[in-house]
């Protein structure tokens, strides 16, 4: 799993065992098979998660509410289909995993039997956590969510950081700690103050996957457009870009534009006799 020669599929144990030995656990979103291929060659990402953040990078929806099921296996298909090594974990939209227990079976399972991935997330702790239950004792592998839950987003008016009271940190701990007691292989901290992340971090037994959650957690997820600087729409706080992608394509298409206009474009390297 570490060195490339070496290198086989990222499992939940590998996760756990990075933890325990406090190797960073390092995770990003993907949501195509070409951006999934170059996130599992390039430095070693253990965890792809199809997030239903592609309702934004992806479909241009303002929030991730309307992204359905259907939007999310055919995502997660691709995904799987550009991945060798890392784990690739489908996240479970709005409303598909609250109805009742057999559609949030079924719906789940359609992600490791018809998309191929290796898990799901799920957002919530103590309300979900016996759905997780129920999902971990069928044998799906399920990755956590607390903190900020961007499907509850319009009943919670708006995003906030957590964990800033005693009382609203000992609550996400309570959250947390249900989430792994039901079964989850580890849990997503989204938007934390550092304390309280690191309070989680100390108390579980399975790994956190940290995002805006300060440096204390197990790992880290970011999204890949804000990292690779594509989204432009807003920039959140907790992340850092490391590429211009936006503007490089947006030079390279206008240098296209001006090739074809002017004629440069095709030339005789690009054209057939
Ligand atoms: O949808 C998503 O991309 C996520 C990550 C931000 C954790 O849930």
């Amino acid at each position: 799993m570490k060195d490339s020669a070496n290198r086989r599929k990222t499992t939940v144990r590998d996760l756990q065992r990075l933890a325990t030995a406090g190797e960073k656990i390092v995770a990003l979103t993907a949501y195509d098979a070409s951006m999934a291929k170059l996130a599992d060659g390039a430095g070693g990402v253990h965890l792809l998660l199809v997030g239903d953040s592609l309702g934004m990078t992806m479909l241009g929806y303002k929030t991730t509410i309307p992204v359905t099921l259907e939007d999310s296996l055919r995502y997660t298909a691709a995904v799987v289909r550009g991945t060798r090594y890392a784990m690739v974990i489908g996240d479970m939209p709005f409303l598909t995993y609250q109805v009742s227990v057999e559609e949030t079976l079924h719906n789940a399972a359609r992600y490791l039997q018809e998309a191929g991935a290796d898990g799901v997330k799920l957002e919530g702790g103590r309300a979900v956590a016996p759905t997780i239950a129920r999902l971990v004792r069928a044998g799906i592998p399920v990755l956590a969510h607390v903190g900020v839950l961007p499907q509850a987003v319009l009943a919670e008016g708006g995003y906030r950081v957590h964990g800033r009271t005693e009382d609203e940190a000992a609550a996400l701990e309570a959250d947390a700690r249900a989430v792994q007691d039901a079964g989850a292989f580890a849990v997503v901290l989204e938007c934390l103050t550092t304390p309280a992340a690191e309070r989680i971090t100390r108390a579980l037994r399975i790994p956190t996957i940290g995002i805006g959650a300060g440096p204390g957690c197990s790992g880290q997820i970011q999204v890949m457009h804000d990292i690779l600087g594509l989204f432009e729409d807003f920039v959140p706080k907790h992340t850092k870009r490391y590429a211009e992608l936006a503007t490089l394509s947006r030079e390279a298409i206008q240098a296209y534009c001006d090739d074809v206009r002017s004629g440069v474009f095709p030339g005789t390297a690009q054209s057939f006799k």
